[in-house]
């Protein structure tokens, strides 16, 4: 199923949240929405799904939008907040959830299973941790075996642990099992290794789309990112790095901070010259360079007007 954003905009009271936004959500990939806080993702997601009116602009799923959708919990998955009662079981929350869809409770076992939270499943939900939490939020977006899967910060509250297992959840969703996934994240680099494409949003517009495939590479010819040295020498290695594009930032006693080489090329240069290294590793990747730029500055909660002068009668339930 084919997502189709066009045009989205929405104000609230002085805050143009989502500005003209269009993009396109494929399916068999995993599109990453990037912005930082306050970009508007997550307004246009609750657009996406008719939960906030836009002022203006559309939101087709194979072309018909949400309200549209002939039993739209077996088309779209989303999750956007993670609301339970606190006293339920999450079980039994997902069985709520299956009568109220017309789904065979079995479901509620299956997509515990699947979303590795199975024994918990038995406890209070109000005990969840936080990636416990968004597991079974992840787990009712799947109760109706969606086509199409919208995840707003999914990644929030799990350890490292979770951020690999959800990786290769979402993955395996979209690569293998041909759905759509489209997922919100501030961090570049938790869509890094999982999104195919990223649609990189700020201030509301959009700033970039495109494969990650490409924007990585387009990134590292322009020949952005940093590399971090440590080395007992690194005063006699700071002179030697010294050159056209290349700058070089101390940072502690012993490490370098390198911009304008690879570290390639910063290792052959070191054992060329016989300086001894302890340390050497890219600190950032040119695509997250390239991110940086686009998005820097671009936080709305800097820019907009103060709240006291402008009560906004329109503001609607705070997420
Ligand atoms: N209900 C609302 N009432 C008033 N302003 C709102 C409301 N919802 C969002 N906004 C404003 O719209 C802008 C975009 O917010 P949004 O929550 O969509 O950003 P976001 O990209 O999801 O940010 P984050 O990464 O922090 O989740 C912000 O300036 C926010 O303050
Ligand atoms: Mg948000």
């Amino acid at each position: 199923m084919r997502v189709e954003i066009r045009g989205l905009t929405k104000t609230f009271g002085h805050v143009r949240a989502v500005d003209d936004l269009s993009f396109t959500v494929e399916p068999g990939q995993v599109t990453g929405f990037l912005g930082p806080n306050g970009a508007g993702k997550t307004t246009t997601l609750r657009m996406a799904l008719g939960l906030v009116a836009p002022d203006r602009g559309t939101t087709t799923f194979n072309g018909t939008p949400y309200a549209g959708l002939p039993d739209p919990m077996r088309r779209v998955g989303a999750v956007l907040e993670t609301a339970f009662h606190p006293a339920r079981s999450g079980r039994n929350h997902l069985r709520v959830y299956c009568r109220a869809a017309g789904l065979p409770v079995s479901r509620a076992d299956e997509v515990l299973d699947q979303v590795g939270l199975g024994p918990a499943g038995r406890r209070r939900a109000g005990g969840y941790s936080m990636g416990m939490r968004q597991r079974l939020g992840l787990a009712t977006a799947l109760l109706g075996d969606p086509a199409v899967l919208v995840l707003d910060e999914p990644a929030n509250g799990l350890d490292p642990e979770g951020i690999q297992w959800l990786r290769g959840f979402l993955r395996h969703l979209a690569h293998e099992q041909g759905r759509t996934v489209l997922v919100s994240s501030h961090l570049l680099a938790e869509v890094d290794q999982t999104a195919d494409r990223v649609v990189i949003v700020a201030a509301g517009s959009l700033v970039r789309e495109g494969s990650l495939e490409h924007l990585r590479s387009g990134a590292d010819a322009e020949g952005g990112g940093t590399v971090l040295v440590r080395s007992p020498q690194s005063v006699r290695l700071a002179e030697l790095l010294g050159g056209d594009g290349v700058a070089v930032e101390a940072a502690g006693a012993d490490t370098l901070i390198v911009s304008g080489l690879t570290t390639a090329e910063l290792g052959r240069l070191a054992f060329a010259e016989g300086v001894e290294l302890h340390e050497l590793r890219a600190r950032t990747s040119g695509l997250e360079e390239v991110y940086f730029r686009l998005t820097a500055g671009q936080e709305q909660f800097a820019a907009a007007g103060p709240d006291e002068a402008a009560p906004s009668p329109s503001r609607e339930v705070a997420s």
